[in-house]
């Protein structure tokens, strides 16, 4: 029998954070992080991230891994064993990663292209129409979508091991290395370090509300929390691994990453470029014109493609675990499915950029549905019914033990991160959920 299968596991500490900081630092960190930085305010808003990360993300991971760890279940399963009733929340998970997926393998596929074409100098001089041409075209960006799931699908049905562990194993030093040579080369020019201090600077009046929502939304994007990829890797780990440390060695590593990836977008002097392009058409003009420049480019995109690889693997997983353990297929054959799934979503989302673009609902394509409906409904709402189901729900000796004793948070620290769970995350993420909804309702 299927389901019967041996679950798996990460072999040790050093797998588990490996795992995990793959999971987390992705697109949201290289991509996302720089251009809503530089939209909000610079160093501003940057303190305001770092505050929504420590009180909100952190306490939130840590409640993720909890309940992963305490159950070594499934979403679904791992919240119905904790409290009859509540398996909704997981599912809930598992579809919003799914919806994910649909877009986020698309930027992941045109990673893969400019990682060949700055290797093959193939960009050419005119940035911006490179890009618009390959990615409102058909079947190129397809292609590589499609290559970059199969890469996915290749390290899930290779195990949590032997696919998941050991390819995080290889990527996640890999990405430090990158970058931390671009960040040394960065910083290596003046230009570069003054555009630097004029982005770090704080700018406090381009605070607005939004600046909070932008903020929030980006430190629960980034660290994975809510949907379930966090609770499934939490589901492995091994015994004797700390939760709470692991969940602080992560974000820690998340929000260095973040932070570099600052450095190296704002000292090449691109802040002024805003939105999803900054990445795609400015860096690789910046790159052009340095010494080296092609070199430059591929080790970028190729940082890009790397961090989407190791966050879509965690995506791919929790979906994944819910085929084998739920539906008692086969890790294979469930991988499969989510595989098709995932492709017949990132095929609507990349067409929705270019032949299918007049096919709009309230004024968004397809691609933009996904992106705004995932983070600006789905996440802050899984974010605080984690919360209430770990503050709230669950028995509260049973959640202090696995806390406390299993999951290494010190009899100190402990009331803080409950008192954090219990009213400081559902009442500020609903504030700001709310806020959220109105502005989006607003911009119909
Ligand atoms: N953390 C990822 C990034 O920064 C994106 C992400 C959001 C994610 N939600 C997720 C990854 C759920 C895995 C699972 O790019």
């Amino acid at each position: 029998m299927a389901n019967t299968e041996k679950r798996g596991g990460f072999g040790g500490k050093m797998a588990a954070i490996l795992a995990a900081a793959g999971s987390a630092i992705g697109l949201g960190n290289i991509w996302r992080f720089p251009y809503i930085t530089s939209e909000n305010g610079g160093g501003a808003f940057i303190l305001i991230y770092l505050g929504c990360i420590l009180f909100l993300g952190l306490p939130l991971l840590i409640a993720e891994f909890a309940v992963g760890h305490n159950t070594k279940k499934n979403p679904i399963d791992a919240f119905a064993t904790i409290k009859r009733g509540w398996g909704w929340l997981g599912a809930m998970g598992i579809i919003s990663v799914t919806l994910i997926m649909g877009y986020y393998f698309v930027i992941a596929g045109w990673t893969l292209n400019y990682t060949i074409a700055s290797a093959t100098n193939a960009i050419g001089g005119d940035f911006g129409g490179f890009f618009q041409t390959f990615t409102t075209g058909t079947w190129m960006p397809l292609l590589f979508t499609y290559i970059f799931i199969l890469a996915n699908h290749f390290i899930i049905t290779g195990g949590v091991q032997g696919g998941i562990e050991k390819a995080s194993k290889i990527m996640m030093p890999l990405l430090f290395a990158i970058l931390v040579a671009l960040a040394i080369y960065s910083l290596w020019m003046p230009e570069g370090r003054e555009a630097l201090t004029n982005v770090f600077t704080p700018d406090f009046s381009m605070v607005t509300g939004k600046s909070f929502l932008a903020a929030m939304g980006q430190a629960f994007f980034t660290l994975s929390v809510g949907m379930g990829a966090m609770l499934i890797y939490g589901s492995y780990f091994k015994d004797g691994t700390k939760i709470a440390g692991t969940a602080i060695s992560v974000v820690s590593l998340d929000t260095i990453v973040a932070l570099m990836a600052a450095v190296i977008i704002f000292s090449a002097g691109v802040e002024n470029e805003s939105g999803p392009q900054l990445a795609f058409v400015a860096m690789p003009k910046v790159f052009s014109t340095m010494p080296m420049g092609g070199v430059w480019s591929t080790l970028f995109f190729l940082l890009l493609g790397l961090a989407a690889l190791s966050s879509t693997i965690s995506m791919h997983e929790a979906v994944t675990s819910y085929f084998v353990e739920k539906r008692g297929m086969s890790r294979r054959k469930g991988a499969w499915v989510v595989t098709i799934v995932a492709i017949v979503l990132a095929s609507a989302a990349s067409l929705s950029l270019g032949d299918w673009s007049g096919y709009t609902l309230a004024g968004m394509n397809f691609f933009s549905l996904l992106d705004n409906f995932t983070s600006i409904v789905m996440l802050p709402l899984l974010g605080i019914l984690t919360a209430i189901f770990v503050g709230w729900i669950w028995k509260k000796e049973d959640m202090r033990k696995e806390l406390t004793a299993e999951g290494g948070v010190d009899k100190a620290t402990y009331p803080v991160i409950r008192f954090l769970l219990r009213y400081v995350c559902p009442l500020l993420v609903s504030v700001v959920f709310v806020f959220g909804i109105i502005d989006f309702i607003k911009n119909l």
